[in-house]
């Protein structure tokens, strides 16, 4: 008995992975990016209400209409075009969801799809399960930028798409205008499609706002927007997330959510129409609330030795940990995060797990903490890591 072929090219989760280690060693988990605080409580009411009452079974596809409604009304205004919830909306189970899915529906086996690098682990084993090929285009510290010569050279005959995370998972990373700019003139000159991945779009610092791609002049036809619920929510376990396309795109997303999951989870999607009806304030909170516990995050990391990138949005950030006051600053990234969860209790995860191409240049030297955490879970991780180097 023997797996596909598609299944041998990817190796299990390193993030999962390191939520297992530390849970075995009592670590505080810094690795996986999930919150250890509570969803609103009008959303849990909400989703119990909907379990309590009519909302318990199959719902249409596409998604729960009062769910849809709300997500064409906000992205009518997010994306600039009238955004119909019957035909141009997929609710989904999660982004990751909506992003194989997304693959499957629009990527012809042997087509390339270019991946930003670092990128989210889930990427590439999406494209492999649609049987493409993901292509690295790599984002150099400590900047990060998009480069326009890098992305020319990895393009092929047989490029068909671009998958873009913004703000971005791991630098935290919001691409500006200069960057989009070059972008869109590349996607427009090899007519590629555009598929971003905008899950952390509510978590931005220092006062920027969140520009979707899909409503850029050239792109408007050109992009899938996938998004979700869980990080803007806390509810990540909650599995929800949604794809927005024109036509004829958003028709084979949708029939290819329909035959992997037939709905997502209909009490869940009852209740994420309550959540996004929150008023301003909430998320003008759970902003102030991210930056404090950005703020904590770089001074916990500079006083242990560390030089973090400073986020620009999303709830991570890559340091660099070659100059702490230890020998295993000379490790590499694998060893040192095994070490950091183990040894000093602090789980972040190794800088070469997100980058496929050049993995030793590009990610040696650096590691991802998460900081979505209540700030007395930060302040004890704060704690430990004071006691690297000593
Ligand atoms: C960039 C990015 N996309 C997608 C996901 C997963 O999203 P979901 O839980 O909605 O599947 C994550 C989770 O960390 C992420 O960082």
């Amino acid at each position: 008995m023997y797996p596909a072929t598609r299944t041998t090219n990817f190796n299990q989760s390193m993030i999962r992975e390191m939520t297992r280690l530390a849970m075995q060693h009592d670590a505080i988990n810094l690795s996986q990016g999930f919150p250890d605080f509570d969803p609103p409580e009008q959303i849990v009411n909400a989703a119990v209400e909907a379990v309590r009452g009519t909302a318990n079974q199959y719902t249409v596809t596409w998604g729960y209409p009062p769910l849809r409604q709300a997500l064409a009304e906000q992205y009518s205004v997010q994306l600039g075009w009238p955004v119909d919830p019957d035909v141009h909306i997929c609710v989904v189970c999660g982004v990751t969801e909506g992003i194989t899915t997304t693959l499957l529906a629009l990527l012809n086996p042997g087509d390339e799809l270019l991946i930003l690098e670092p990128g989210h682990e889930n990427f590439r084993p999406s494209a492999l399960l649609a049987d493409a090929e993901a292509v690295p285009v790599v984002l150099e510290a400590p900047d990060y930028r998009i480069d326009a010569d890098r992305l020319e050279a990895a393009v092929s005959p047989r490029t068909r798409a671009l998958l873009l995370n913004t703000p971005h998972n791991p630098t935290g990373r919001v691409f500006d205008s200069r960057e989009m700019m070059a972008l869109t003139e590349f996607l427009n000159r090899h007519d590629l499609i555009l598929i971003t991945d905008e899950i952390y779009d509510r978590i931005l610092y220092d006062g920027r706002e969140h520009v979707s791609p899909g409503s850029l002049d050239g792109l408007i036809e050109r992009t899938v927007t996938v998004g979700g619920l869980g990080k803007s929510f806390a509810v990540t376990g909650w599995r929800l997330g949604y794809v927005i396309a024109r036509e004829p795109l958003s028709s084979a997303i949708r029939a290819v959510h329909d035959y992997s999951t037939i709905c997502a989870p209909t009490p869940l999607q009852a209740a994420a129409a309550v959540a996004l009806g929150q008023p301003s304030d909430y998320w003008q909170q759970m902003r102030e609330e991210y930056g404090e516990r950005r703020q904590l995050m770089l001074e916990m990391l500079e006083t242990a030795g560390f030089c973090a990138v400073r986020p620009e949005g999303s709830y991570y950030t890559m340091a660099d940990y070659t100059a702490i006051d230890a020998p295993q600053a000379e490790w590499d990234s694998h060893r040192f995060a095994r070490w950091l969860t183990t040894d000093v209790g602090v789980a972040c995860v190794a800088g070469i797990n997100f980058y496929t191409k050049d993995r030793e240049r590009y990610g040696e030297g650096t590691v991802r903490f998460a900081f979505a955490k209540r700030l007395e879970t930060l302040h004890e991780a704060g704690r430990r890591l004071a006691t690297v180097g000593s």
